[in-house]
């Protein structure tokens, strides 16, 4: 997928954000036009903090259910993400050593941190059945996209 490909999603994500739907839906509505859309997202969820509880709960997803619709901050790459608040690669699941697995289908995954100025809000976590998929495109499209959203939060 190009950068142009991805930057053509770019209106319909600004169309549901825009609807006036409860945020639940609106996101759910994201998950399922990102799975359906870019062939190397197998599963695309959105986890929100938890900040009392210092985790994260699963919102909204599109793709497989999970078991893990609860993580700690710091645990996995989606805790890693939390504590870091730095959008992370792993292109191969098996050379990291803090992993949650989902599924044994999946071989990467790319998580992006959505932020309201400095802080730390949610974030979308996208598994992908393909070995290396992720290029520079995914981080530009993915971090405009949490960029729009988090005008939800
Ligand atoms: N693999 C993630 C856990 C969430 S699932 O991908 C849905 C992690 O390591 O944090």
């Amino acid at each position: 997928m190009t950068g142009k490909e991805f930057s053509q999603l770019l209106p319909e994500i600004e169309h549901f954000i825009n609807s006036g739907d409860e945020r639940s839906i609106i996101l759910n509505d994201i998950c399922k036009l990102l799975k359906n859309k870019v062939d190397h997202y197998d599963w695309v969820g959105i986890y929100i903090l938890d900040e009392l509880n210092s985790r994260l709960v699963l919102e909204s997803y599109f793709g497989k259910p999970t078991e893990h619709t609860v993580i700690p901050v710091g645990k996995g790459v989606c805790g890693q993400v939390a504590e870091n608040k730095k959008l992370k690669i792993v292109q191969d699941v098996t050379q990291e050593g803090n992993y949650i697995a989902c599924s044994v289908d999946v071989q990467s995954e790319i998580v992006v941190p959505i932020l309201k100025g400095e802080k730390f809000m949610a974030e979308i976590d996208i598994d992908s059945h393909a070995a290396s998929p992720f290029t520079t495109d995914d981080e530009a499209f993915l971090t405009s996209v949490c960029r729009m959203v988090s005008v939800l939060f």
